[in-house]
C-alpha cells in the first residue's frame, strides 16, 4: 500500500466574509450590534494535518469549529482562503471525475430527490459512476441491507424519518466502492443502536482496507473506532493523536461502586461517598491507592459492584481548549 497520506491539508483556511460592512474603513470602531450583523468568520484558521491510507480518522470539534467547512473545502464546494489540501495524492481537482470516483463523501445536510424510493435513489447516484447497471443493482440492496433500509424499500424517501435519511445517506456515500469515504457527523440523527450500526459499518470499511474520515463532537462515536482523531476548535487544531493519549484513562481517578456497607464503615473509608440507592459512590484519585481501597471496602463487609477508571470526557478537552484559545 502506498505510504504517503491518502489525505492531507497545509495551512488551510477559509474567511467568510458577511454582508458588506467588513470592508467599510473604521469597521473595528462600529457598534457590536451592527458587527455582529456584518462581521468577517474565520471558520478554519491554518488547519494542517495527514490521513493515513487504511485509517479510520475522527474530526472532533463543537458546534461551529470548522469541521464542515474544511470538509467542504477538501470536496471543493467551497474554495479554501489559503492553503491547500491533496486528496489520494493529488491537489484537489473539482472537476476530475477520476479522484471523484475514488472519493465517498455524506454532507451534513444531505438533500435527496424525495419522491424516488431508495433503490432508485441509489441506482440513480451509483449511474454518476462506472458501473454496469446490474452491479449498481446489486450493491444498491446490499447497501440498504447493511445500512438497515432493508426493510423500507417501498417507501418514497421522503416519507423516511430522520435517521432513515441519515442511512440512506451514507448509502449514498459508498455507492461507488470508494477507496476514501468522508462523512460529515454520519451519527447525527440517529439512536444509539442506530449510532453503533454504523461505527460498526465504519469498522468494516477499515477491514476492507478504505480511509474513513468523519467528523463528529461526540466521543463515544470515535473512542472505540478512531486510529487518529484531531480536535478543531475556533478553525484551529489543538490536538492530533490516537484517543487513548488525549483522553488519559484514569487521569482523573478510579470509580468504585460497594453494596452492603453500614454507615460506620463508609465513614472509616475515610473517602467522600455517594449514596446510589443501597450502594456507595467512591472516587480513588491515585491509581495506586485502587487496589487497597477496594481490599479496605471487601473488609469492612462491602460487596465489590465495579470499579471504572474515569477519563476527561471529550467535551472537558473543548472547554479547556476553548478556554485555551
Ligand atoms: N457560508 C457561510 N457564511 C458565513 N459563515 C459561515 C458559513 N459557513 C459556515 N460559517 C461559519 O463558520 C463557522 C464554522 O462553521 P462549520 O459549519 O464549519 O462548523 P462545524 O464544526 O461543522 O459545526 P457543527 O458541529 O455545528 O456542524 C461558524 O461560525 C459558521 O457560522
Ligand atoms: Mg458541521
Amino acid at each position: 500500500m502506498d505510504s504517503s497520506p491518502i489525505l492531507s491539508v497545509s495551512d488551510l483556511a477559509k474567511t467568510f466574509s458577511l454582508g458588506f460592512l467588513g470592508a467599510v474603513p473604521g469597521f473595528r470602531r462600529l457598534p457590536i450590534s451592527v458587527k455582529g450583523i456584518a462581521q468577517r468568520v474565520e471558520a478554519v484558521r491554518g488547519l494542517s494535518f495527514a490521513v493515513e491510507p487504511g485509517e479510520i480518522f475522527g474530526f472532533l470539534g463543537p458546534n461551529g469549529a470548522g469541521k464542515t467547512t474544511t470538509i467542504k473545502m477538501l470536496m471543493g464546494l467551497i474554495r479554501p482562503s489559503a492553503g491547500s489540501a491533496t486528496l489520494l495524492g493529488h491537489a484537489l481537482e473539482p472537476g476530475n471525475r477520476r479522484q471523484r470516483e475514488r472519493i465517498g463523501y455524506l454532507p451534513e445536510q444531505p438533500y435527496f430527490y424525495e419522491h424516488l424510493r431508495p433503490m432508485e435513489f441509489l441506482d440513480f447516484y451509483g449511474g454518476l459512476f462506472p458501473m454496469t447497471a446490474q452491479e449498481r443493482r446489486r450493491r444498491a440492496r446490499e447497501l440498504l441491507d447493511r445500512v438497515g433500509l432493508g426493510h423500507a424499500l417501498d417507501r418514497p424517501i421522503r416519507k423516511f424519518s430522520k435517521g432513515m435519511v441519515q442511512r440512506i445517506g451514507i448509502a449514498q456515500a459508498l455507492i461507488n466502492a470508494p477507496e476514501l469515504v468522508i462523512l460529515d457527523e454520519p451519527m447525527s440523527g440517529l439512536d444509539p443502536l442506530g449510532r453503533k450500526e454504523i461505527r460498526d459499518l465504519i469498522f468494516d470499511l477499515k477491514q476492507q482496507g478504505r480511509t474513513v474520515f468523519f467528523s463528529s463532537h461526540i466521543l463515544q462515536d470515535v473512542e472505540q473506532i478512531c486510529d487518529r482523531v484531531a480536535i478543531v476548535v475556533k478553525g484551529r487544531l489543538r490536538r492530533l493523536g490516537p484517543i487513548g493519549e488525549l483522553v488519559e484513562v484514569g487521569a482523573q481517578g478510579t470509580e468504585v461502586l460497594v453494596g452492603g456497607l453500614q454507615a460506620p464503615a463508609v465513614e472509616a473509608l475515610r473517602l467522600p461517598a455517594t449514596a446510589l440507592g443501597a450502594a456507595h459512590r467512591f472516587v480513588v484519585a491515585d491509581p495506586a491507592a485502587v487496589d487497597g481501597f477496594v481490599r479496605a471496602a471487601l473488609d469492612a463487609g462491602g460487596r465489590l459492584i465495579s470499579v471504572t477508571p474515569q477519563r476527561r470526557s471529550l467535551e472537558d478537552i473543548f472547554v479547556e481548549e476553548a478556554r485555551g484559545a
